[in-house]
């Protein structure tokens, strides 16, 4: 499968065993870890991107996607179904290489990502959690028509600072009325 987007060079595409070097290089970086949970290595090793890549599903719908430039990794875009009476939510994320952030990139990669999603899974609703700090990824995700749901006061400690966590949605209905 293979998504295009309204930045003509940027794509998305399942991950390959080929994107390795790029992820070490673009993954390998505090300013994106420091948005992400600890569970994203820093520093971000050879071993580290081999058991990601590894652990991607063989078969059936991919989980995650690597954002591509003329078809190379520079970022990823992925979701975490839930489970039991949350199976109909899914949990969303991305990062984009700091080379390329600010132009439009992860806007433009969520708008193909989250269609794709809703339209070959039974997900009702995806959402994303934002450190308070994060003012950029908040800014995408108004951007690409997610709504502010709501702030958790305290939620997430990073680096040893306590943070509130702001919650964004996107409900499939939601998509279809736009
Ligand atoms: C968040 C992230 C994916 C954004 O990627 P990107 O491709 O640069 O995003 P876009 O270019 O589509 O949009 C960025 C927006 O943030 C704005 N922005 C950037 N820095 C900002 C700042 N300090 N204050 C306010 N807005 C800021 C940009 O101006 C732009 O908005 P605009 O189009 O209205 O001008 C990227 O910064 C990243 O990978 N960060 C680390 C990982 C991360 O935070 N992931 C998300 C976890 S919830």
């Amino acid at each position: 499968m293979y998504l295009s987007t309204e930045i003509p060079q940027i794509s998305l595409r399942p991950l390959e065993k080929r994107d390795l070097p790029d992820l070490i290089r673009h993954a390998d970086n505090p300013h994106i870890a420091g948005n992400l949970r600890d569970r994203f290595p820093s520093p971000y090793t050879e071993k580290d991107a081999l058991a990601y890549l590894d652990m991607q599903p063989k078969v059936g719908l991919p989980q995650n996607l690597a954002i591509t430039y003329s078809d190379q990794l520079i970022g990823v875009m992925g979701y975490i179904p839930q489970e039991d009476v949350y199976r109909i939510s899914a949990e969303f994320g991305y990062w984009v290489s700091e080379d390329y952030w600010g132009k439009g990139i992860a806007t433009a990669a969520i708008k193909v990502f989250v269609p794709w999603l809703f339209a070959h899974s039974d997900l009702v609703r995806m959402y994303a959690n934002v450190f308070a700090f994060n003012v950029q990824s908040r800014r995408v995700l108004e951007k690409a028509g997610f709504t502010f749901e709501g702030l958790s006061r305290d939620a997430v400690i990073k680096r040893g600072v306590i943070y509130d966590e702001y919650r964004f949605a996107i409900l499939k209905s939601d998509f279809h009325a736009d």
